[in-house]
């Protein structure tokens, strides 16, 4: 099996594919609503350096896990483990890749649709004046919890991840990715530039990059954390799967660090896009998970409805943007279960991949119902959609991640762990002793503490 197993074809397909996992809702939508809900800079200024002492080091971690074992999440961490505890660590990936696919795909699903919506004319066709918001508002929540039209456009998009999935490693990942992830940075660039045209550019981006400290506590430090593991792919078994596909040459702390820089870079762009157009707007920056989908048209609307071609443009181009890092992101969490259930049931990678597509519309439809008949059913106060989103977030990923740095910090050898990052010797690579050290003193410290806050244990 190791000898026939696939490989991406290059370090750039490598680079676009992993970065292509992490930049997603996660830069986009999340990213945005986080900042407006904690203060601006002070909160990214937080998570940057999140990024940096924790996340690139569990990148690595992940990367060495997958590479080594040359295997499904899964089965990875039984190569390198035979204790039935620490051995079965990856099964949290290969569940909680699953989860997040399932809902992810629904609000996927809604980003297609605006895709359509805004090519067909919706930011030019909603008259420019105060009540806007109310008319998109309308559209919105109408759509959303419609039982049929939302399922339609999730298995849509799930369709397109399906394909690239069956296509394999090198044919459909990494080529989907070499397509994707440049038009998406292409597309960045351009509405950036409409943007600093906006005429709230000013306000929007002194809002992003003057910190004001005093906005901070400890709430909005753990949400950085939090917020940047979700936004690196972090402990659910993607970046493993994919290092399993790497080649023996690649450097994979350097690989980490692009990934990072490539996916903070991302994040800061949208919000250098969403700000100033919000703030032309007059809208609340802590809008809400809502922003993307009725304050931004709104603000869009509002920032740039004196030229209706430009507004067309910035319509199509940002939800276009939203669907090609949606994408690459579900191929990945969608790659988790498909690998596990191909390589550990010894069946065509072709089924794994439709039984994985099947369960997740299966979930995703109850996830897309809860928003509208199904609203009523509620679990510890939650939808069934809040539900996924709050169990594998802030529960299943920082334990995941807790489990992850204490097993490779303290239980996996030193040197097999040395020796794998920096390819048997042939890289010098002095972080590598600084990523053992966040592994074992730092990351299960702050990732403990994330998950009692996020348990509402530990409150402050
Ligand atoms: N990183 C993705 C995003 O930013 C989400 C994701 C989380 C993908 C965990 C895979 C694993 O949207």
């Amino acid at each position: 099996m190791t000898e026939k197993r696939a490989r991406f074809g290059s370090r750039f397909g490598i680079i676009m594919a992993a970065a292509g996992s992490a930049v997603g809702l996660g830069n986009i939508w999340r990213f945005p609503v986080e900042t407006g809900n904690n203060g601006g800079a002070a909160f990214i200024l937080i998570y940057l350096i999140s990024v940096v002492i924790l996340g690139i080091p569990l990148m690595a971690a992940e990367f060495f896990v997958g590479r080594h074992a040359r295997s499904n999440t899964a089965t990875a961490y039984r190569t390198l483990s035979k204790s039935p505890f620490w051995g079965n660590l990856g099964f949290f990936g290969v569940i909680g890749a699953t989860l997040i696919m399932s809902y992810y795909i629904v609000v996927a699903g809604w980003v297609l649709k605006y895709m359509v919506l805004s090519a067909e004319g919706l930011l030019t066709t909603v008259g420019k004046g105060q009540e806007t918001t109310t008319v998109f508002e309308g559209i919105f929540n109408r759509f959303s919890t419609d039982p049929v039209n939302p399922i339609i456009y999730m298995v849509l998009f799930i369709i397109i991840c399906h394909i690239s999935i069956v296509m394999g490693v090198q044919k459909g990942i990494e080529k989907f990715s070499k397509i994707f992830m440049p038009v998406l940075f292409a597309i960045l660039i351009v509405l950036t530039i409409f943007s600093l045209f906006a005429p709230g550019a000013a306000e929007g981006l002194s809002f992003l990059f003057h910190p004001d400290f005093s906005k901070l506590n400890s709430k909005s430090i753990l949400c950085a954390v939090g917020q940047s593991f979700y936004s690196l792919s972090l402990c659910m078994g993607c970046l493993c799967t994919y290092a399993s596909y790497f080649g023996k040459d690649v450097n994979m702390v350097k690989s980490a660090i692009s990934i990072s820089i490539i996916d903070s870079f991302v994040a800061i762009m949208a919000g250098m896009i969403i700000f100033p157009a919000v703030f032309s707007a007059n809208i609340d920056p802590q809008a809400g998970p809502s922003l993307v989908f009725i304050a931004l048209p709104s603000a869009f609307l509002q920032a740039f409805g004196e030229w209706p071609i430009i507004c067309y443009m910035v319509g199509v181009l940002f939800y276009a943007l939203l669907v090609l890092a949606t994408l690459t992101s579900a191929i990945s969490l969608h790659e988790v279960p498909t690998a596990y259930i191909s390589e550990s049931w010894h069946i065509k990678r072709s089924y794994a991949a439709t039984i994985v597509t099947v369960v997740c519309i299966i979930f995703g439809i109850f996830c897309s119902l809860s928003m509208g008949i199904m609203g009523e059913i509620k679990l510890f106060d939650k939808t069934i959609f809040d539900l996924f989103d709050y169990t594998t977030t802030t529960l299943m990923l920082p334990l995941s991640g807790i489990l992850i740095t204490i097993f490779i910090g303290w239980k996996v050898k030193r040197s097999l762990f040395v020796d794998e990052l920096t390819n048997h010797g042939t890289i010098k690579s002095s972080i590598v002793t600084f990523i053992l050290f966040v592994l074992r003193y730092i990351a299960p410290f702050a990732l403990v503490i994330t998950f009692l806050n996020g348990l509402g244990l530990l409150d402050f």
